[in-house]
């Protein structure tokens, strides 16, 4: 059996799909149930519905063999994970983005709104720009617009969230896609079967 750690949500689905597609479907799963394991003894796969950000301990602590996971969960926690494969799906960017105009002042530290201090953290370090962290869980965008932050750093896909709050890119951190990660030992003592879920996901993907 493959124990696999799915994102509870909309991209979870759609990764599902590509499980099937690749042969590694379940027969007793159900959208519309609130169950969180269903497992499939034809197809040797066992699935667990976590939040998102859960995949990276369920499957860093072996509860899991492998998930699917956002690239910018992983630069954020960064399991000690085997990364087998990239999706490419789920695509976005990590971006740094203020109100229209704004100029920075380096005379005091940027205060920097953020649902991923670490990752914001490591990114201003690189640039050498000293920083205020505001840890915030949600509706991020809103930090600058009341004055709370100079800037956020925080995920953008279509940018409608911020051109419907006047904020603007300033940079890019990195993109972000799905990525396919498997615990170490997982790895090791199930690795026939970890390898052919690899290639037919990959197979499927192309
Ligand atoms: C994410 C992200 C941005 C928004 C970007 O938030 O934090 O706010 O999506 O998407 P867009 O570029 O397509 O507008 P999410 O929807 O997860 O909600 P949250 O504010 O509660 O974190």
């Amino acid at each position: 059996m493959i124990n696999f750690a799915l994102p509870k949500g909309r991209l979870g689905d759609k990764a599902y799909g590509l499980l099937q597609k690749a042969g590694y479907s379940c027969a007793e799963y159900d959208e519309s149930s609130r169950k969180l394991i269903f497992t499939d003894t034809s197809t040797g796969v066992s699935l667990f519905w976590v939040k998102p950000t859960d995949v990276s301990v369920y499957v860093e602590e072996g509860a899991a063999d492998v998930g699917f996971i956002g690239k910018d969960i992983l630069d954020e926690y960064r399991p000690d994970v085997y990364e087998l494969l990239d999706m490419n799906m789920g695509k976005c960017r990590m971006c740094v983005a203020a109100k229209k105009g704004f100029r920075d002042d380096t005379s005091h530290p940027l205060k920097v709104a953020t649902k991923f201090p670490n990752s914001a953290t490591s990114y201003f370090q690189s640039k050498g720009r000293e920083v205020q962290i505001i840890k915030l869980n949600g509706s991020i965008e809103l930090a600058p617009v009341l004055g709370l932050s100079d800037v956020i750093f925080d995920i953008v896909e279509t940018g409608t969230t911020l051109r419907e709050n006047n904020l603007e890119v300033i940079d890019e951190a990195f993109q972000i896609s799905m990525r396919l990660i498997a615990n170490k030992a997982s790895y090791k003592f199930k690795r026939q079967d970890i390898q052919l879920l690899t290639e037919r996901l990959r197979a499927v993907i192309q």
